[in-house]
């Protein structure tokens, strides 16, 4: 079976973190969400992996390379615009061959891994297998509506519909054979001019090919916007096996889940799992509280944080509130400034957010 991850997109809703990067390579838990993709697929016995890129290919191409740092092979495939996820499918197409594989979106982080989903992929044959969540808003994603009675099948599957049929959305996780591209080929664009790939499976299901609901207990996350980030930086960090890498000093104290990255040093602060310290970076005078991951490369000075990200090669000193709930760019500096006039100086890129007290 192939990989197929889907690693194009704008990433809009992640402003402006995603001007200077591709939205997949934002870190949860100080690792990229596209590693633990790649990770993910590997982890299920997936190793022919093809990665659909946009205009953010080159970064994506460095930071994965041919696939050698995870023990996987990557090959590359472009899509020249964004036209959807069926798109996708079709612009893989000699890749993915006639082979069975599973179509993985690049920005998704689900808990427990996909082993058993691809294990009974495998094992049944189905044509399609769909991975279903409940969601408390499905009109922001494709729905699915089921049969009643013990054996569930698909009824109907539609995308961002206004008036749900049920809550349980569609993951971004699929898995097909080939007839997914006779699909693929016979559906039209959407209403927002993409070819949908909730469409072509749609169209399996009218064609009565055998579309497998599996419906998914753990939590998903689709990292779309910044409170997403937040919230698949906390489950991730709560799976984490805590290890110490770094240097602790003996007037820090340290949470039993709390992992401290290499040549990390914590000087006497306080670090309350689970929480993930970086490479390189300094806590000195510091706090760090649950739900937190500073990169590499980072200074925490005279400073509080929690339930935060802070990207590498940033700094915090001097800062006396606490900050929460934040999403902090790369080479960032948040300091005090004693100078007049008394004010608040920022530097902010388009689209940022501040809350001050
Ligand atoms: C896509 C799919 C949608 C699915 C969602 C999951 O939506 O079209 O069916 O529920 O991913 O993340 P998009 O993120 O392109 O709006």
């Amino acid at each position: 079976m192939k990989g197929l991850i889907l690693s194009g997109g704008k990433g809009s809703r992640l402003y402006p973190l995603t001007y200077t990067r591709a939205k997949q390579l934002v870190p949860v838990a100080n690792k990229p969400v596209l590693f633990r993709v790649i990770e993910t697929l590997r982890d299920a016995g997936i190793t022919e992996i093809g990665i659909v890129i946009g205009h953010t290919g080159p970064e994506i191409r460095e930071a994965v390379g041919q696939g050698a740092q995870f023990g996987v092979q990557i090959t590359y495939i472009e899509q020249n615009a964004p036209l959807g996820l069926a798109h996708a499918v079709k612009v893989a197409r000699e890749f993915l061959d006639d082979e069975r594989f599973v179509m993985f979106l690049g920005d998704n982080v689900i808990e427990g891994g996909i082993g058993k989903l691809i294990a009974d992929f495998e094992r049944e044959r189905y044509n399609a297998q769909v991975v279903l969540t409940p969601v408390e808003e499905p009109q922001h994603y494709g729905v699915a509506e089921l049969s009643d009675g013990p054996e569930r099948r698909i009824v109907r599957l539609i995308e961002k519909p206004r008036n749900p049929p049920s809550n349980l959305a569609l993951v971004g996780i699929y898995m097909f054979d080939a007839n997914i591209h006779k699909a693929v080929e016979a559906i039209k664009p959407s209403w927002r001019g993409e070819l949908e790939i909730t469409d072509a499976i749609q169209w399996l299901v009218e064609n009565k090919y055998e579309v497998h609901p599996y419906v998914h207990r753990g939590w998903w996350i689709d990292t779309g916007k910044p409170i997403d980030m937040l919230a698949a930086n906390a489950k991730v960090l709560e799976e984490l096996q805590p290890k110490i890498e770094g240097y602790v000093d003996r007037d820090s104290v340290v949470d039993e889940r709390v992992t401290v990255q290499e040549d990390a040093e914590i000087i006497n602060s306080v670090v309350r799992g689970p929480a993930i310290i970086g490479r390189n970076t300094r806590l000195i005078n510091a706090y760090v509280g649950p739900f937190t991951s500073i990169d590499h490369h980072c200074v925490i000075e005279n400073s509080e944080i929690e339930h935060s990200i802070v990207l590498e090669h940033s700094s915090i000193v001097d800062i006396p509130h606490r900050i929460a709930d934040s999403l902090i760019g790369r080479n960032v500096e948040i300091t005090r400034s004693d100078f007049r006039p008394k004010a608040l100086k920022m530097t902010l890129g388009d689209n940022s957010k501040v809350g001050v007290l």
